[in-house]
């Protein structure tokens, strides 16, 4: 589909260049965005890309009573050489589809997904920053829009596409970090909505997520809803344990968020002699084998924080420290080996960098 390019207001590359050196995670965003509308008569149409700005909603639309929206998080990485790479974006668009599925609403063409994010992400190259300094951050995003209360799909969807300098999501930066581990609250249940990537689920973590920066925790790690009793993910990224030469993670139950950075770290691990395994992981089975130093480390994983090392997990106000506490050798490998496959330092083995342009 042919995408309309509107003018727009331009900020200054003096400014850019001062929001680039700061910019914090997910508040400032470029000039432009890309909209596509959807209807059952016309499929999707009107696509265009337009000054950034707020989008006029009827107070009715499904969107905002029934939460039918579905968002993707990924990165455009500015390399030395000035192209500009984004990581396996493919992963971003099937996942987007397989949210809508989920959530009642329109596909988009794998194709006219890539469209989208690479003519916004080409012109607004701009405010990406230079490596060591962050990345331009593509939030992808659909909801219904028919003003019409009562529980049912829309009719009407809007899928657009905002951008935005990021740099580190920690405002620690890459230190280890403290992890809640809740066994009042639940993210989301087998049958549910976990995998799909929507609203809701992040609704359903707010509170949680809150408790948890009161007891000093940068994020909650959610066990299963049926056992209480398995780890699942964070709220925002996955989780990988360290047991001697095997790393293992939580299985795709249907719960948890297929991450891309997960299915890439699961890929790289037999390149460093590791061994992988979907299985449950008790918490329980954390805190003996943390105790008796088989566990050594555990690390968080996903788009905004790359590898993040957990230093220790509160868990019925008890303290697990992991390993020494900090960042583990395993976590260090996998964050240099993706941040360089990324940024283009590193040989991209499985062809996962598709360049902007
Ligand atoms: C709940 C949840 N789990 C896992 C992830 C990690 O996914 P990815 O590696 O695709 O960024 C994210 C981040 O998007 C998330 O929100």
């Amino acid at each position: 589909m042919k995408i309309a390019v509107r003018e727009a207001p331009i900020t200054s590359t003096e400014i850019i260049e001062a929001k680039k050196a700061n910019p914090g995670f997910g508040r400032t965003f470029s000039d432009r965005m890309f909209m596509a509308r959807w209807n059952e008569e016309q499929g999707w149409h009107d696509a265009e890309i337009v000054p950034y700005g707020p989008i006029p909603l009827d107070p009715a639309a499904n969107v905002l009573h029934y939460a039918q929206e579905v968002f993707e998080g990924m990165k455009a990485y500015s390399w030395e050489d000035g192209r500009v790479a984004l990581f396996r974006p493919e992963m971003n668009g099937e996942r987007f589809n397989n949210s809508a599925k989920r959530l009642c609403m329109p596909t988009v063409d794998p194709e006219f997904f890539m469209d989208a994010v690479t003519t916004l992400v080409g012109l607004e190259k701009d405010w990406i920053p230079a490596d060591g300094k962050g990345a331009l951050y593509i939030r992808p995003t659909m909801i219904g829009t028919e003003a019409a209360l009562g529980v049912k799909a829309s009719t009407d969807y809007l899928f657009y596409v905002i951008v935005g300098p990021v740099g580190s999501y920690f405002p620690t930066g890459f230190k280890p970090i403290r992890i809640w581990v809740t066994k009042e609250y639940v993210r989301a249940a087998v049958g549910g909505i976990g995998f799909a990537k929507t609203s809701g689920n992040y609704a359903a973590s707010l509170l949680a997520g809150k408790i948890a920066a009161e007891k000093g925790c940068s994020q909650v790690l959610y066990l299963d809803a049926k056992e209480n009793k398995f780890i699942e993910e964070l709220g925002g990224m996955n989780v990988f344990c360290r047991f001697g030469k095997t790393i293992a993670t939580s299985p795709l139950t249907g719960s948890i968020l297929p991450g891309v950075t997960r299915n890439s770290i699961m890929t790289l691990a037999p390149e460093f002699g590791l061994a992988v395994e979907e299985r449950n992981i008790s918490i329980g089975e954390i805190k003996e084998r943390a105790a008796d130093g088989s566990l050594s480390e555990v690390f968080a994983v996903g788009t905004a924080a790359v590898v993040t090392a957990i230093g220790s997990l509160l868990y019925e106000d008890e303290e697990i420290t992991i390993g020494d506490g900090g960042i583990g050798d395993v976590s260090q490998q996998l964050y240099d080996r993706l941040t360089g496959i990324q940024y283009g330092r590193l040989a991209d083995a499985h062809k996962w960098v598709r360049f902007v342009g």
